[in-house]
């Protein structure tokens, strides 16, 4: 039979150009795909910034097929299975010391909405319930649920779909395309943007603001990294009023910067922290959010046999994912994967910079293992000669991945220095050729 692409409705995608060249990989082993025309292509994003060891790795592999022959699913709620216990004590050895408890998602979007809810929840339980604003950022991402899109600050993410959650907020974004450009790392100028939140905690109160929910890099938006200062700033002022800080780690977590978590790297302890895509190395679909033993024990109250928490999901720590996320946190250890990312981040930082001439290329911006390269907008034309970038780099065997005109990288952590060369050389011939 004949494959019919009309009937998968496929998400953030140009399904009319998708259909009518469609690019399909049929295979993926180590930092390659093969498509279905036989092509090997790099795999410069890893997947949607999720297959941090590469892929087809053997470990994962093998122990989701062990686990579908010994305990395929075991309900979620009031009854366990041992994996999830043992994947979330891991994950708390890991995780920086304040992070005791794991609640687990099975997604991104998932996890920023348990995050949320945990926050109000978490002052509703202290006897604060006035505190039920949520403050996000400006061309921040938190997924694709409602919660997420409303604390989110990408406009095409949020202007179809109604009035979204009332009672949020915005940070400016942290972006200064005028003062930190060609910047290597963390930029200078920009801490005092944090002071914001003064202002808008000035305007509601302090007492009616539940929590603060940043990504510590912003990624989807096309990786705006943190100006040096600014998550300090953050955790200061949240601190002093009493409001809550959740990281998104949803990218950042497992080695993308080359430490375990971005609180790890920049030294700034939140409150809450959303993970998922690395957490199993994107195989089986599984998120989780890790909170303090002060949240966590903050629902511990009432009597033993009343449920603490009204949330969660069905797959919530679901065996196969439980097993795939233990061999892919072993993965990391053994082949000490989070060391490897931050000891190529210098090569990796000088090999993208090496484009800063070349036609188009307007800003370069780089932290741990992730990339961007900004391209000045065909006039009239916002977001296409990015694409053509893409389209061109897919041709030529490389994925990457755009947003807007910039194309963002990441790839996994198991990338040689040759590759860095060999993503560069392509990118850099398509920026000679492009419009
Ligand atoms: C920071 C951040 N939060 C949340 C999400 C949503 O994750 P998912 O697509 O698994 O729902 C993403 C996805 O890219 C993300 O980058």
């Amino acid at each position: 039979m004949q494959n019919d692409l009309s009937a998968f409705w496929m998400p953030f995608t140009a399904n009319r150009q998708f259909k009518s060249a469609p690019r399909m990989f049929v295979s993926a082993e180590d930092m390659h795909y093969r498509t279905s025309d036989h092509k090997q292509v790099l795999d410069g994003t890893a997947g949607l910034w999720c297959c941090n060891a590469g892929h087809k790795r053997p470990k994962i592999t093998a122990a989701i097929q062990a686990q579908a022959e010994e305990l395929d699913y075991a309900p979620a709620f009031q009854i366990g299975h041992p994996k999830a216990f043992e994947l979330a004590t891991k994950l708390r050895d890991m995780a920086p010391e304040p992070f005791e408890h794991v609640f687990y998602t099975n997604s991104g979007s998932e996890s920023v909405e348990t995050a949320l809810k945990m926050a109000l929840a978490y002052h509703r339980a202290r006897g604060e319930g006035q505190r039920t604003r949520l403050i996000g950022r400006e061309r921040g991402y938190h997924g694709v649920n409602f919660g997420g899109i409303s604390v989110g600050g990408i406009p095409n993410n949020r202007r179809m779909f109604g009035s979204l959650l009332t009672g949020v907020d915005h940070l400016p974004s942290t972006h200064l395309p005028d003062q930190n450009r060609f910047v290597k790392g963390q930029p200078e100028h920009g801490a005092e943007l944090a002071d914001e939140l003064e202002k808008i905690i000035a305007l509601h109160g302090a007492e009616t603001i539940a929590a603060v929910i940043v990504e510590p890099v912003a990624g989807s938006t096309g990786v705006l990294i943190p100006p040096k200062g600014y998550l300090e700033r953050l955790r200061k002022i949240t601190t002093k009023h009493g409001i809550l800080l959740i990281f998104d780690e949803v990218i950042t977590g497992f080695g993308r910067l080359g430490a375990p978590f971005a609180a790890d790297y920049f030294g700034v302890m939140p409150d809450l922290i959303t993970t998922a895509k690395g957490l199993t190395n994107g195989v089986i679909p599984m998120g989780a959010v890790l909170a303090t033993g002060a949240i966590h024990d903050a629902f511990m109250t009432g009597p033993d046999h009343l449920i603490e928490l009204f949330h969660g999901y069905t797959y919530s720590g679901n065996p196969m994912a439980s097993a795939a996320g233990l061999a892919t946190l072993e993965t990391y250890e053994e082949e000490k994967l989070f060391e490897r990312a931050a000891s190529l981040s210098a090569y990796w930082e000088k090999a993208l910079h090496s484009m800063a001439d070349l036609p188009h290329v307007i800003d370069i911006r780089n932290i741990g293992l992730i990339g961007a390269i900004e391209l000045a907008p065909i006039p009239g034309e916002p977001t296409k000669r990015a694409f053509n970038a893409f389209l061109k780099a897919f041709e030529k065997g490389v994925l990457i991945r755009t947003t807007g005109d910039i194309i963002a990288l990441s790839p996994p952590l198991i990338i040689q220095e040759s590759q860095i060369d060999q993503i560069v050389d392509v990118l850099s011939g398509i920026f000679k050729e492009l419009d």
